[in-house]
């Protein structure tokens, strides 16, 4: 069923309260590829009533980015939310989620901040405001669909470390569960933003995950030295990719270390063709 509706979708919630279901949430922003699909899959394999929301969150976009560009297939994307059994595909306007307050500012609207330490790094460093455009959107979605499970892809790791941060900072009773990232056998990670490419850039977008894999296959040789880590990544570059970061941090809490472990997360991004990309591996497994 697709709505569009806030008050729709509380009315579906309250009954399915009264029933006792399991209410597990998708957040997304649409133009579903095979990793939406995992998230689905095991929302369905754990919840009652499963939801997913496709709103393309315009306050989590700064003011150059691809909001206006980016892809919106809602009719593909139900199509494929009805073949899983989805129960609710919640596809607001803006104007439904933020009112008249428009492409927004903080004059107008309450925001959730997450806190400087997560943010100041990583994608939070360029994309300023991103992480309070999410987290409010994210809070907004929880306090709609009241979910006891809401599924979040590795894929964005800096972002499932915040909104689960987000929600035992302000006590949110939901449960957030992790995926892993869904790749083509290419090895790059499956992404909306994928569509940018040629397929020229889609060889040289390999480039990412190739440092990864490399970084790993370094640490289990024995180097946990993050710089010597950082520093075998420089030989796969070329003037294709327009590096913008490459960390290795505390897969949980992503402060920073000397010496990589197994409890370390590699994360990259990367711009192939103007495209921004971004990719992660855990060191020590999942
Ligand atoms: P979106 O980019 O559409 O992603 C929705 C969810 O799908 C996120 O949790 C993301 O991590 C997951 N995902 C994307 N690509 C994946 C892949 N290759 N493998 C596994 N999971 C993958 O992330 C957002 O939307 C938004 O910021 C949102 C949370 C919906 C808030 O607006």
């Amino acid at each position: 069923m697709l709505l569009n509706n806030i008050e729709e979708v509380k009315k579906n919630i309250k009954e399915w309260k009264k029933e006792g279901f399991k209410i597990g949430l998708v957040p997304t922003m649409g133009a579903l590829h095979a990793g939406h699909l995992s998230l689905i899959k095991k929302a369905k394999a754990s919840c009652d009533k499963v939801v997913v929301s496709v709103f393309v969150n315009p306050i989590q976009f700064g003011p150059s980015e691809d909001f206006d560009k980016y892809p919106r297939t809602l009719d593909a994307d139900e199509r494929l939310c009805n073949r899983e059994g989805v129960d609710i595909v919640f596809a607001p306007s803006p104007k439904e989620m933020y009112g008249d307050a428009g492409r927004l500012s903080n004059d107008t609207l309450t925001y959730v901040c997450p806190p400087f330490f997560y943010v100041n790094k990583l994608c939070g460093k360029t994309r300023v405001g991103h992480f309070d455009g999410v987290c409010t959107v994210v809070l907004k979605l929880f306090n709609i669909v009241q979910p006891d499970y809401a599924f979040f892809g590795q894929k964005d790791a800096q972002q499932v470390v915040i909104v689960k941060k987000m929600a035992a900072d302000l006590n949110v009773p939901v449960e957030i569960i992790q995926c892993p990232i869904v790749r083509e056998e290419s090895g790059l990670a499956l992404s909306s933003r994928n569509k940018y490419l040629t397929d020229e850039g889609k060889k040289d977008a390999l480039v990412l995950s190739k440092i990864l894999n490399n970084i790993k296959t370094c640490y289990q040789k024995g180097i946990t030295d993050v710089s010597a880590l950082k520093e075998t990544a420089y030989s796969f570059l070329t003037d294709k990719h327009e590096l913008e970061y490459l960390e290795i941090l505390d897969k949980n809490t992503l402060e920073e270390k000397l010496h990589a472990d197994n409890n370390s997360i590699v994360l990259i991004a990367c711009r192939v063709e103007g495209v921004r990309l971004i990719d992660n591996t855990y060191l020590g497994g999942i």
